[in-house]
Parts: structure tokens; C-alpha cells; sequence
């Protein structure tokens, strides 16, 4: 009887061990795991006053480095503002942020495109060689540039009936003949008669007429009108000058039906208006409403749809 009883209290024993293990087991791992926890990103940046969900936001928006940057510094709304911009780019957060730091009355919408288009940076100050492997979605601007012996190795003659000057002078790629010839008939259709001045123009070519302008009007006037050569688009046989058969006027084409016509309807045919009136700080050039750039058909319905500057459209699309 004694023996029962002796054996029954220590089951009693081993089954409180064996709960107060189970207890201390489960208040030891709940601690634990509210110590990793805080060792988070994530909490960390809700002690900063970041709600969950903004904490989530950024870190699954930004580099580690970045989130690591945004722990040491107050909390600021301006970031979760540039992490909700259609155009925002990961790799950039930093520059937009030093920018939006240096530029306080600046709208957050604003600083997203100066960034993306590198224009925080001086002109020229880059010397970066564009991606040649982009085809006909190259970039050419006042940051990027092609080496000086580049040519394209499909360049067509455009018939005289479409150019000005003798045969021979003006020349473009094969595929931006192939569109433009289809954009002239629709243009012709509608009672337009358009015609190309300039396309595609070698290094040295580019070297003259920059050098013409700087002689002439200095060097301010021609930064705004001329690329550098190595700098210029026309180098790559993609960019062509268009005017129309009544109106060749660099001071009036813009109020021409013709540059109507071009700027409704040359995104159906893959070209852009590559220097908008709007668009100055962005592109670094004066409005050229004769300068049609050809980067295909998808992505110029996207730029006309969407009001955007190729740069713009690059940064995002082509080099994220
Ligand atoms: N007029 C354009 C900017 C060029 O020279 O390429
Ligand atoms: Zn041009």
C-alpha cells in the first residue's frame, strides 16, 4: 500500500517536470523569438515610427544598404512618398533622396525624372559609352555616347523624292527607311508632304555642324541646339530631321500641319519626338520639332501615351 503511494507521487513529480518543462520550453522560445524578431530591419523600423506596413514596404522596395541608411536616420515621409512614384528605380533611391534633401520645396514627382535622366549630374560630365547591344532602343544623350568610328552597317540612301540635297546625302538605317516610307504614304494620304533634311550624319559630320554653331551663335546656343559629336543621334542612323515640303522653317515647322500631323501620329510608325517643347531639363536640348527619333513601335505608343522623355523611358525600362 505504501509502495503505491510512494510510486504515485513521484508520477506526480515527473509530470510536473515534465509541465513546467513544457512551460519554461515555450516562454524560452517565445522569448527567443521575440529577440530575432528585434533584431529585424522590420521592427527595427517600426521603433523609428514606421507603421508595419510602411516597414514591409521598404524593405521589400530598397537594397539592404539602404534600409540600413533609413535606421540611422529620422523617420521621414518624403521616402515612403519616392517609394510610391510610378518611375521609381530601386538602384537610384539614394540619389533621389540626397536630392530631395538638397531641394526641399521640390515636389517628389519632380525629383524622380531630373534623377532617372541623370540631369542632377552636369552635361557631359559622365562620358558614359551607351550599350550598343540595345539595337535600335540605343541611348544617345549628353551623358551617353558612341565610340568615334561607330557607323551603322545597314545605311540605305533616302530617294530624293523624300530628301533634300543631292542623292546619297541622305542616308538612314534599313529599318528606319522601312517605317518612314510607311509614315510618308499615311502623312501623304492625309494632304502632308513630309520631307528629311538631316539623318544619319558621321562623327566628323556632327563635328562640323556643332563647331558651325559654336562659331556662330557661341557656345551656350549651340549645347542647346547640336550634340558633341560621339554625342549625337544622328550617329547611330536612327534619328531623322523632318520637315515638310511647304515649310522647312526652323522657327515656324512647329505650327505647321505637319508637325501636327507628326506628333499625333509618328508613334504608329515606332518614332518619337525626341526634343519636346516641355521637355527641356530632361533632354538637355531646345524643342526640335523636326527631330523624330526611331526606337519601334511598342515602346514609342508607350513615350506618346504616356507623355514620358526616352531617357525617362530608358532608365526604367531598358537599364533597371
Ligand atoms: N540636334 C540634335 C540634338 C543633334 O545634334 O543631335
Ligand atoms: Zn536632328
Amino acid at each position: 500500500m505504501k509502495k503505491k503511494l510512494k510510486l504515485k507521487s513521484s508520477v506526480y513529480y515527473v509530470l510536473i517536470i515534465f509541465i513546467v518543462g513544457i512551460f519554461l520550453a515555450y516562454f524560452g522560445i517565445n522569448k527567443y523569438n521575440e529577440y530575432k524578431y528585434h533584431q529585424t530591419n522590420e521592427y527595427k523600423l517600426t521603433t523609428i515610427g514606421y507603421t508595419l506596413e510602411d516597414a514591409k514596404k521598404i524593405i521589400s522596395n530598397l537594397s539592404d544598404d539602404d534600409v540600413g541608411y533609413i535606421l540611422t536616420i529620422n523617420k521621414d515621409d518624403r521616402i515612403l512618398q519616392l517609394l510610391d512614384q510610378k518611375y521609381f528605380i530601386k538602384k537610384n533611391f539614394r540619389d533621389y533622396y540626397d536630392y530631395v534633401l538638397a531641394n526641399k520645396k521640390m515636389e517628389i514627382s519632380e525629383v524622380i525624372p531630373i534623377i532617372n535622366c541623370k540631369v542632377n549630374n552636369e552635361y557631359y560630365s559622365l562620358d558614359l559609352e551607351t550599350d550598343m547591344s540595345k539595337e535600335d532602343q540605343i541611348i544617345v544623350n549628353k551623358y551617353y555616347h558612341m565610340s568615334s568610328d561607330y557607323s551603322p552597317t545597314d545605311l540605305v540612301k533616302v530617294s530624293m523624292d523624300y530628301s533634300w540635297g543631292d542623292y546619297g546625302s541622305v542616308v538612314v538605317r534599313q529599318v528606319v527607311m522601312d517605317n518612314f516610307l510607311n509614315m510618308w504614304q499615311a502623312a501623304n494620304n492625309d494632304g502632308i508632304y513630309l520631307m528629311i533634311s538631316s539623318a544619319y550624319r558621321s562623327y566628323q559630320e556632327q563635328e562640323i555642324v556643332y563647331n558651325n554653331y559654336k562659331d556662330s551663335y557661341g557656345e551656350d546656343y549651340a549645347n542647346s541646339i547640336a550634340a558633341k559629336p560621339g554625342f549625337s543621334e544622328h550617329q547611330t542612323g536612327l534619328a531623322i530631321d523632318i520637315f515638310s515640303k511647304t515649310n522647312s522653317n526652323r522657327k515656324t515647322f512647329e505650327d505647321s500641319e505637319a508637325a501636327k500631323w507628326l506628333f499625333d501620329n509618328a508613334y504608329r510608325f515606332g518614332f518619337i519626338l525626341r526634343y519636346p517643347k516641355d521637355k527641356v531639363k530632361y533632354t538637355g536640348y531646345a524643342y526640335e520639332s523636326w527631330h523624330y527619333r526611331y526606337v519601334g513601335k511598342e515602346i514609342a505608343e508607350y513615350i506618346h501615351n504616356n507623355d514620358i522623355t526616352y531617357e525617362e523611358y530608358y532608365a526604367y525600362f531598358l537599364d533597371n
